[in-house]
């Protein structure tokens, strides 16, 4: 097994732009292409790459409620650094995947009437749905990650599927304080450990902020934090590059 963990301080952000899209369709639902749509979902790319993001990440939902079919295409031309797109388990959604070819897909459990992606996906107990899609992505070169709980059955799940990564759901310990927090990122860290002895490339993200990433930091084998509303929430006051610039600096300790 080839060791991939990465070098301490070298922690890769991966900028979650839905809520730029967000803000863009509480006022131009359909109107993708008229001359006054704004915020501009190209310009907070390339926002967020010149501030030395290494990845921009989007969400395609069913519902379509804020990332567009055209965004996705529009960001796989003009975006140079690495290109997530997460996305449900559906025929409707994998067949964009696969004319799409973003560098990675993270596969996340969808529910349309939640405000945000709650739980993690249940690859435990699921295979048999999920073979293929994993099989049908990697053939075409698209590096495959699973947004799961961090619990042990998911990870050994993930992996024997074919998956290369995994994204530990860290919303539990966003949204934990106290003992309740520091058990919650220890759940974290025992799942990192097992995820990278099961050669998986660890990532993480959900409710990463300003704050709790002097918490997140110290888990061992992280490799990319994918971190959205935090990041767009400050940069309504900041703009996005300084709230990109900032996150990158305490992701290295600052
Ligand atoms: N990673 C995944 C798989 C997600 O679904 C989300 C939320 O869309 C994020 C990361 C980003 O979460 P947040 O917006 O809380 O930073």
């Amino acid at each position: 097994m080839t060791d991939r963990s990465p070098e301490p301080g070298s922690l890769e952000l991966g900028v979650n732009i839905d809520h730029v899209a967000t803000l863009r369709q509480a006022r131009y639902p359909g109107m993708l292409d008229a001359h006054n749509t704004e915020p501009d979902i190209l310009a907070a790319a390339a926002a967020c790459t010149r501030a030395g993001a290494h990845g921009i990440t989007v969400h395609l939902r069913a519902d379509r409620r804020h990332i567009q079919d055209a965004d996705v295409f529009r960001l796989r031309h003009s975006v140079r650094a690495r290109l997530n797109l997460e996305m449900g388990n559906t025929p409707e959604i994998l067949a964009i995947a696969l004319e799409l070819r973003p560098d990675e897909v993270c596969l996340v459990p969808e529910n349309r009437r939640e405000i945000t992606t709650e739980g993690g996906l249940a690859v435990a107990g699921h295979e048999a749905e999920l073979r293929d899609t994993v099989a049908r992505l990697r053939a075409a070169g698209i590096r495959v990650s699973m947004f799961i709980e961090p619990e042990r059955e998911q990870i050994d799940a993930s992996a024997a599927l074919g998956a290369e990564m995994v994204e530990l759901h860290t919303g539990a310990f966003a949204n934990a304080v106290g003992a309740a927090r520091d058990a919650q990122l220890k759940r974290i860290t025992n799942a990192a450990k097992h995820a990278h002895e099961a050669g998986l490339q660890v990532n993480a993200g959900h409710g990463i902020n300003y704050e709790n990433i002097a918490l997140i930091r110290s888990v061992p084998h992280l490799r990319d934090l994918n971190i959205g509303h935090s990041i767009v929430s400050r940069a309504v006051f900041s703009g996005l590059e300084a709230a990109v610039r900032e996150m990158l600096a305490r992701m290295a300790g600052a």
